[in-house]
């Protein structure tokens, strides 16, 4: 099965967020049970071109493409990362991509991924390779299966077969443009009109051309596609998805092992396993010394390392300041995003120096050192489509403290919860439902009491929790099923 993976973030190249991570992992899972993939992002700025050995493809040379008419000139590169076997097309149109960051909410964000969308479509055909599957991810990519069905199917001896999947990563970022973006991207005027597949609430959406033109969709985690078609939490787009309905499956995210793993991890100073956990002591020490604050065995800190955002239920921390500074606990954060939380941070940082620590700014190798030594781990989501931080925390023996929404509900076993039901000591974390400060802290204080009162039980959360299982096995099979399902709806539906 010959598949054209297409996304706006990549890791190592490219990455704010999880998104990265999966359009990493996940070709490289699908490309081990015999997929043939193509990954294609954008060339920002911030890759660096002379470390990963790109090479120009002569067999695409230069396109023109056009946006709103004009046509931009358009290269193409690639590179294989040795270890995955996976070829990476980076699609390169300086006036767009040579800037330093990867999104933005400059007017012209549209075109920029309109550009990239069109310029995957045609490097394809120029390259001759044609894919049974192009994977979509995200609004930026959202426009492809409408624009091969309706622009491009003037190529019906290429594209006549090639079927699309949507996949929702998050579907609070929708990239909703004004109509004149319609003429942006040429498509047909006459498709936007109120409620169309492309209109939502006035604007041009790309994610819901997406939804609509797709030949089958998907979220990351069963829970989150349960609760985007029957709850508030559709972001004005739960019609589009219950109009899919048939067609729209939750498959979770899966983490590459190869790389977050405490046994083999490069970037950590020591290493540990379930049997053998007493390396994290250890990283402990270092995490301390390199947040500059004083360690202690017995006090737990609590890492956090997010995009620091509303969705990710900062307002709660903030709101919960005076009770969380009462606990003997002590913190450490790595984030960037809104002003207000790298704010509250920092001056939490600078109120309680011996308690408080953080690093503002994106840093991969501190991420993985907080995941290795902190005890716990906060994620109190408002909504989060997996979450992947909480994986990872499972894995090193950090027990992750999670609001029970979206892959976090699906991944982390409250210990209380099942201990108390049963006497089960299967729990791999704490966990609480309702979306308020007090809800949190509470669980905290859970959290808190087992870690100080109840070593033993603590232990066997820790264990439980790094002997789980999430790596991609599994979801690269269901992504499989999910690739023919569409080549099945492409061949009678349309
Ligand atoms: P989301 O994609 O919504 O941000 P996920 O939990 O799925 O949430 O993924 C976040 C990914 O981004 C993880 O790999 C996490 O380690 C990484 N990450 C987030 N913020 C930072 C940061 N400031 N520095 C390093 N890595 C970060
Ligand atoms: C999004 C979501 C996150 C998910 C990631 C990868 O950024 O917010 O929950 O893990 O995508 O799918």
């Amino acid at each position: 099965m010959r598949v054209a993976f297409v996304s706006a973030e990549m890791y190592p190249f490219a990455k704010t967020g999880g998104l990265g991570d999966v359009a990493s992992t996940l070709p490289k899972a699908l490309a081990a049970i015999g997929c043939d993939v193509k990954v294609f992002i954008p060339k920002y700025a911030l890759i660096d071109h002379s470390k990963y050995d790109l090479s120009y493809i002569w067999a695409i040379g230069e396109m023109p493409i056009r946006v709103g008419g004009y046509p931009h000139k358009v290269n193409v590169y690639k590179t294989m990362l040795k270890e995955t076997q996976v070829e990476i097309y980076f699609i390169d149109c300086p006036y767009y991509f040579n800037r330093p960051y990867i999104y933005s909410s400059n007017p012209d964000e549209d075109e920029r991924f309109i550009l990239f969308q069109k310029a995957v479509i045609e490097s394809l055909q120029r390259l001759q390779w044609k894919p049974d599957i192009i994977h979509c991810n995200d609004w930026q990519t959202g426009l492809i299966p409408l624009l091969l069905k309706d622009n491009y199917n003037w190529d019906k001896k290429f594209y006549g077969k090639t079927a699309t999947i949507m996949t929702i990563h998050n579907i609070a970022y929708q990239g909703r443009f004004p109509k004149k973006s319609v003429e942006k991207a040429e498509i047909r005027p006459a498709l936007f009109y109120p409620n169309s597949a492309i209109e939502s609430w006035g604007s041009f959406c790309f994610l819901k051309a997406g939804l609509m033109y797709a030949d089958a969709i998907n979220t990351v985690s069963k829970m989150y596609a349960w609760e985007i078609t029957n709850s508030d939490f559709g972001h004005g787009l739960e019609s589009a998805l219950r109009y899919r309905i048939n067609d729209f499956y939750g498959i979770l995210n899966g983490i590459d092992y190869g790389v977050w793993n405490p046994e083999t991890d490069k970037k950590i100073p020591y290493h540990f396993s379930p049997d053998n956990p007493e390396g994290k002591k250890e990283n402990k020490k270092q995490l301390c010394h390199a947040f500059n604050l004083p360690h202690y065995e017995n006090v737990p800190v609590i890492g956090i390392v997010s995009r620091l955002v509303n969705l990710k239920g900062f307002n709660l921390i903030a709101e919960s300041v005076p009770e969380l500074m009462k606990l003997n606990a002590q913190w450490i954060v790595l984030g960037v995003g809104e002003d207000k939380y790298e704010n509250l941070f920092r001056s939490l940082a600078y109120s309680f120096p011996d308690k408080v620590s953080t690093y503002i700014g994106f840093d991969d190798i501190l991420s993985h050192l907080i995941e290795a030594g902190s005890d716990m781990f906060l994620m109190p989501s408002f909504t989060e489509p997996c979450g992947l931080n909480q994986i990872y925390s499972l894995k090193y023996g950090t027990v992750p403290i999670v609001r029970k929404t979206g892959g976090l509900a699906d991944t982390v076993k409250d210990w209380d919860e099942e201990y108390n039901h049963g006497s089960e000591k299967t729990g791999t974390g704490f966990s609480f439902t309702d979306f308020t400060g007090l809800a949190m802290t509470s669980c905290i204080k859970r959290a808190f009491d087992t870690f100080t009162n109840r070593k033993d039980f603590w232990r066997q959360i820790m264990y439980n929790g790094m002997t789980r299982n999430f790596s991609w096995d599994v979801s690269a099979g269901k992504y499989l099923e999910l690739y023919k399902k569409a080549i099945h709806n492409r061949e009678n539906m349309w």
